[in-house]
């Protein structure tokens, strides 16, 4: 009987976050460590021509410093032809390859006096000391032959999409015939700005070698991808590399690709026969582990007088670095989420002198649906149809892009459930006449959308004459209660109660999971320990047998093992990722958000004063964690609407508002009421339990309802984000 599934449940590793007990990757402060510091590039593009370092060497502390002159001290750091032009695949990542090739880093720093973006490191130094570390690199001053540059905005004589880049084969699409007669056409254009990812712990790494092998604490959202890119970069045999990512303070992609710091760490502890410790700065973190890329989006629309689309044209225009593989893919849900005949989803991807943009929390989807959604929102208050109503006349009833049915797709009970939910009215009121007081009030909505991927995993379940049941697995849980949820799992399937078992994650040693990102760990990881429990119910149903004990059921397990006179349990299961799901099915979650503001027009001031979304993930393994993934995402999304914004400096280019200080994101005061409802369907066709990820699936589709009930309370259209005061006329 299922008893913890779906039973609502606090982190089981909360106390020992908020206590300290926890250990992130720069909690671990090894013996005689050293602190490695990196000087980055003052300008976009050029070459060094000369760089002295006779001044930082001199600084008391200061144990090395390496730039390109010297870097080939770190024995191979720069690595063979051949391992740079490694892919995912060539990298040992077969499993997590066929879905999503993780390849190497966009750069390599130092490894020549080339010099591709504004904040790209030159220098690292290594000192005794943090002070002396960066002391030093003040003293390090390049002399750079400065080449001409450009960032923004692509121009359009600048645009090309290289078959090597991700969602390359998605990302151009066109079908059907654009309507010559349509009863109602648009055509505008939406702009969001550049995103840094800035989770609460910034990315660090810390090395320390024992003889042959190197243990590397590190902030990943993949253990077994990290150790995988550290040792190609080391040109060591994988297992002689074991990363640890046992706590990580967020990802959201920023954290799921590779980066060379996690790399650069072991090489300079190698070099220096000391532990290193590579911790990222805030500035660092707005070069040197990815962004989100500003976007430019032209979307045209075609209707019949009724709202029904019969034509969608998505064309984006985003930047990538000139060394990188990853482009803001915004027409993803565009290929799918509404029916239409003529449909058409072009990218236009242009290289430019900047730092690399990598996925970003629904990394397409989100900025993609913030031009979709105003769209459509445009469209229906052109056709005076409520957003709501166009919204449903347009449900793809199966996949029109794939032309498979859905697993599951409950997208039509969002819109009542959060409707009824939220008091959506069936005549939307005209801007500006919902008034509280001085304060302009409005409605807005919007669809959101997320693929349900999963991939094989590993998990495994010890059981040990004393102490708890372990489960483990080199999987990691990012702040998405991912341990909490395999608790349940294991308590359910194997009769424990959630407090008698410990999960120990994170770490490259244990069984081989795939890096937590694009939703897909629980799809992954459920099943796979769901096994592990069948496959050690079985084992001890043979030892009881075998030792003449009445059957497992009714013996403790303890007794078992103590009759059979063994002192320790293994069992492993291994889930099957997509391998066994219908191919005639398209895995996805849906939901809906609504969302009211208030703006003082004498202030500029927008307020979202409430939010209802609702949402169908599948079967909902725990609604506490899962609740909680979904609000983070709508936060993501306020920020998105009214306050993250990076920009490039106009000559420099480099980032500017790279600190915490100057990046705005929403502080508990500007978080309204958040109602989150899930239908909590199971999704039979993905997994026995149903359930899909939805670490997502909450933030696309949310600015544009902040957009839309901010033209809803005023008038005014939003196409270009963030909704600051000063946009506010
Ligand atoms: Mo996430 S952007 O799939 O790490």
């Amino acid at each position: 009987m299922l008893k913890q599934i779906g039973t609502p449940r606090s982190r089981i590793d909360g106390v020992d976050k908020v206590t300290g007990r926890a250990a992130y990757a720069a909690d671990r402060r090894p013996d005689g460590q050293l602190y490695a510091f990196a000087v980055r590039s003052p300008v976009a593009a050029g070459t060094i021509t000369a760089i002295d370092i006779g001044e930082a060497l001199a600084v008391p502390g200061v144990v090395a410093v390496y730039t390109h002159e010297n870097a080939a001290e770190l024995l191979d750091w720069r690595p063979s032809p051949e391992v740079m032009a490694m892919s995912g695949e060539a990298l040992g990542r077969t499993a997590l390859a066929a879905v999503e090739p993780l390849p190497p880093p966009p750069y390599w720093p130092l490894g020549g006096p080339e010099i591709v973006f504004a904040g790209q490191w030159i220098a690292v130094v290594a000192a005794a000391s943090l002070e002396a570390a960066r002391q030093a690199t003040l003293l390090i001053r390049p002399q750079v032959r400065q080449a001409g540059s450009s960032v923004h905005p692509v121009p359009a004589s600048d645009v090309f999409l290289e078959p090597g880049f991700f969602f390359a084969a998605e990302m151009q699409v066109r079908r059907g015939d654009w309507p010559e007669h349509p009863g109602a056409a648009l055509a505008e254009t939406f702009r969001t700005p550049m995103h840094l990812h800035h989770p609460m712990e910034p990315s660090a790494t810390v090395a320390v070698w024992g003889g042959d092998t190197v243990t590397v604490h590190d902030s990943t959202q993949g253990a077994m991808a990290a150790r995988d890119y550290i040792a190609a970069s080391l040109e060591v045999p994988p297992d002689t590399v074991r990363v640890d990512a046992a706590y990580v303070g967020g990802g959201f992609g920023g954290k799921n690709q590779m980066w060379p710091h996690q790399a650069l760490a072991a090489h300079i502890a190698r070099h220096l026969g000391r532990p290193v410790r590579l911790q990222l700065t805030r500035a660092d973190m707005a070069v040197a582990s990815g962004h989100r890329s500003e976007t430019e989006q032209a979307i045209e629309l075609a209707s019949d007088g009724e709202g029904r689309l019969q034509g969608l044209r998505h064309v984006s225009y985003v930047p990538t670095s000139m060394r990188g593989h990853f482009f803001e893919p915004c027409g993803l849900n565009t290929l799918l989420l509404y029916d239409t005949p003529a449909l058409e989803v072009t990218h236009h991807v242009a290289r430019k002198a900047i730092a690399s943009p990598t996925p970003f929390r629904a990394p397409g989807e989100t900025p993609g649906s913030f031009a979709v959604e105003c769209a459509l929102d445009e469209l229906a208050f052109q056709l005076g149809i409520n957003p709501l109503e166009l919204r449903r006349r347009n449900f793809a009833a199966r996949d029109p892009h794939h032309h498979r049915d859905w697993s599951s797709n409950h997208l039509l009970a969002c819109y009542a459930q959060g409707a009824a939910a939220f008091g959506w009215p069936a005549d939307l009121p005209e801007p500006r006449t919902m008034r509280d007081g001085d304060v302009l009030v409005g409605y807005g909505m919007a669809t959101t959308a997320y693929p349900a991927p999963a991939l094989p995993a590993t998990v495994r379940l010890r059981l040990s004459g004393e102490g708890p049941l372990v489960v483990e697995t080199s999987a990691t849980d990012i702040g998405t209660g991912m341990r909490t949820i395999l608790a349940q799992t294991v308590a359910d399937q194997f009769g424990h109660p959630v407090e008698d078992i410990t999960v120990r994650l994170g770490d490259s040693s244990l069984p081989a999971a795939p890096t937590a990102g694009r939703s897909k760990s629980t799809a992954s990881l459920l099943p796979a320990a769901a096994k592990a429990c069948e496959v050690l119910r079985e084992t001890l149903s043979r030892l009881a047998l075998d030792n003449d004990l009445p059957a497992a059921s009714n013996r403790s397990p303890m007794a078992v093992l103590q009759a059979a006179g063994l002192a320790e349990l293994t069992a492993e299961g291994t889930s099957t990722g997509m391998a066994e799901t219908r191919k005639d099915r398209s895995y996805y979650s849906f939901g809906a958000h609504f969302v009211e503001v208030r703006i003082d027009e004498r202030l500029g001031r927008l307020r979202v004063s409430r939010v209802v979304s609702a949402l169908d993930c599948g079967k909902i393994i725990n609604p506490t964690t899962a609740t909680s993934q979904i609000r983070g995402g709508i936060i993501f999304g306020l920020g998105m609407a009214l306050m993250e914004a990076a920009e490039f400096h106009p000559t420099r280019h480099r980032v500017i508002g790279d600190n915490l200080a100057d990046y705005a994101v929403p502080v508990h005061a500007d978080i309204p009421p958040i109602d989150v409802i899930f239908i909590d369907s199971p999704d039979p066709d993905l997994n026995q339990f149903g359930a899909r990820g939805l670490g997502e699936i909450g933030v696309p589709g949310l600015a544009a309802a902040v957009a839309n009930a901010a033209f809803n309370a005023t008038g005014q259209r939003f196409r270009d984000l963030p909704i600051t005061p000063a946009r506010i006329v």
